[in-house]
């Protein structure tokens, strides 16, 4: 029984539980496959650091050519990150026939399609289930296990840092600067976490989910990004008043052939499963027209995790080589990309005003509101003795984005609203 040989390129976090998990499973997975499976080489920056796992020195490079060309691998595992080295050698490794499974959202959210386009030219398997939500089987599950439905909406806490930091926020009381700090100690949020914080690293996600989900090439470009570095303690309270909870959600919708996509901070009902997703967890909720609701839910992140999902790949391209059938992945994107107008995006919204505190204020706002044909589900104005200033929080029904965004520019005109504090999408 010939063993099928793996190169690693990036033996750091998600290398190491790589390596744990093929060596400590190796039974179950040569059973699987039919074949043992060895890590013959693997890419590192520096051969001479210290690494928590017993490794063969000689198997160590700082030559990312040496794993990429070398005629023994068959299956190269693509766990350094960053984007134009790396896909560099992801390129030529499948010009040389190897297939590629990857960790890499950064990667597969901006050059995807081009990749893929490559692996099938060469007949090659090119896997990323642990690209989105570390240990979830996400991918796997849209693409084979909705196949026979239609997807209409998938909604995902798909950034754990973030969701660490609103859960801390919420369940402490914690104000955003000092659980940032604290996430970057616990090594949670990058060393420098805009990535996270902005939105970027949920919206290459949603960029991924959206495209399998949908079957169609969602680009970056389509998706609007909003991080959580404005919400406040005073936000997170107020929607915990009225029966939410704030989280950094993903959305992305269908309706007929016409998509939307968005990362930002949204306002949900505590009844939702989705709001109960605390701490670094990471969950996707999924609706289908004919399976209805469904979540999915688990680590999003970590050294084990996040390697069960990459040796759950090597186990299915191995699966692939032994029935030759690599590189044959059915097309899934060939629906064409329509996105929503601003008419076409509708949800609730969460607004905090800062107003004057007089009479008549109430109905000016309530007729701007009318006046853009947006309907009030309720309204709540905080008793505020001895201020000449009053907040006032107002839950719309259902509204579209341009309705809301004629609202706001009137309110901007409007001399007794001091300030628009804060604007939140809301679901559920
Ligand atoms: P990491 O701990 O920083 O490890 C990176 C590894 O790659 C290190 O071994 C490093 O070598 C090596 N490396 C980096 N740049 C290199 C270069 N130019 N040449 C040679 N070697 C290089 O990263 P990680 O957290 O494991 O993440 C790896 C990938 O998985 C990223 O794409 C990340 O987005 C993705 N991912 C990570 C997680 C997670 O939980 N960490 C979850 C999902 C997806 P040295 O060891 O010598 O420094
Ligand atoms: N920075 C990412 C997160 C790591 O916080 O979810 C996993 O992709």
């Amino acid at each position: 029984m010939k063993s099928v040989k793996v190169g690693l390129l990036g033996l750091g976090t998600v290398g190491t539980g790589v390596v744990k998990i093929v060596e400590g499973h190796q039974e179950d997975l040569s059973n699987q496959v039919g074949s043992p499976i060895s890590i013959v080489q693997i890419l590192v920056k520096d051969r001479t650091k210290t690494r928590s796992i017993s490794i063969d020195a000689s198997k160590l490079t700082e030559d990312p050519w040496e794993v990429v060309r070398n005629p023994e691998i068959d299956v190269i595992v693509e766990v350094m990150g960053g984007i134009a080295l790396t896909k560099e050698y992801i390129l030529e490794a499948l010009e040389r026939g190897k297939h590629i499974v990857t960790a890499n959202k950064d990667l597969m959210a901006l050059h995807g399609p081009e990749i893929l386009a490559k692996a099938r030219e060469h007949g090659c398997d090119v896997l990323y289930e642990a690209s989105v939500a570390g240990g979830i089987p996400i991918i796997r599950t849209l693409v084979e296990g909705f196949s026979s439905d239609r997807i209409t909406k998938i909604m995902g806490i798909v950034n754990g840092t973030t969701n660490y930091i609103l859960t801390k926020m919420s369940q402490e009381g914690a104000a955003y600067a000092d659980v940032l700090k604290e996430a970057q100690e616990l090594g949670y949020a990058e060393a420098d976490p805009t990535s996270d914080v902005e939105g970027l690293d949920a919206a290459r996600k949603m960029t991924i989910l959206s495209t399998l989900g949908f079957r169609a090439n969602v680009s970056l470009d389509d998706i609007s990004v909003k991080g959580i570095s404005n919400v406040t303690q005073e936000d997170i309270q107020y929607a915990k008043r009225l029966g939410y909870e704030v989280k950094l959600l993903g959305i992305a919708e269908r309706q007929d052939d016409h998509i939307s996509v968005s990362v930002q901070p949204t306002m949900i009902k505590q009844s939702h499963p989705i709001a109960t997703v605390n701490g670094v967890f990471n969950a996707v909720y999924v609706h289908g027209e004919a399976v209805g609701e469904t979540m999915f839910y688990g680590a999003g992140a970590g050294e084990l995790p996040t390697a069960t999902s990459i040796v759950a790949d090597i186990v299915a391209v191995v699966k692939n080589m032994k029935l030759g059938v690599n590189g044959r992945q059915a097309q899934l994107s060939y629906n064409v990309v329509k996105l929503k107008t601003d008419e076409q995006i509708s949800s609730k919204f969460f607004l905090l005003l800062h107003v004057d505190d007089r009479t008549g204020v109430l109905a000016q706002i309530a007729q701007v509101l009318s006046n853009c044909e947006v309907s009030i589900e309720s309204v709540m104005q905080p008793s505020a003795p001895n201020q000449s200033s009053a907040e006032i929080i107002i839950i719309t029904h259902q509204a579209s984005k341009a309705s809301m965004n004629k609202v706001l520019e009137a309110f901007e005109g409007l001399s007794s609203v001091r300030k628009i504090k804060s604007v939140y999408r809301v679901e559920g």
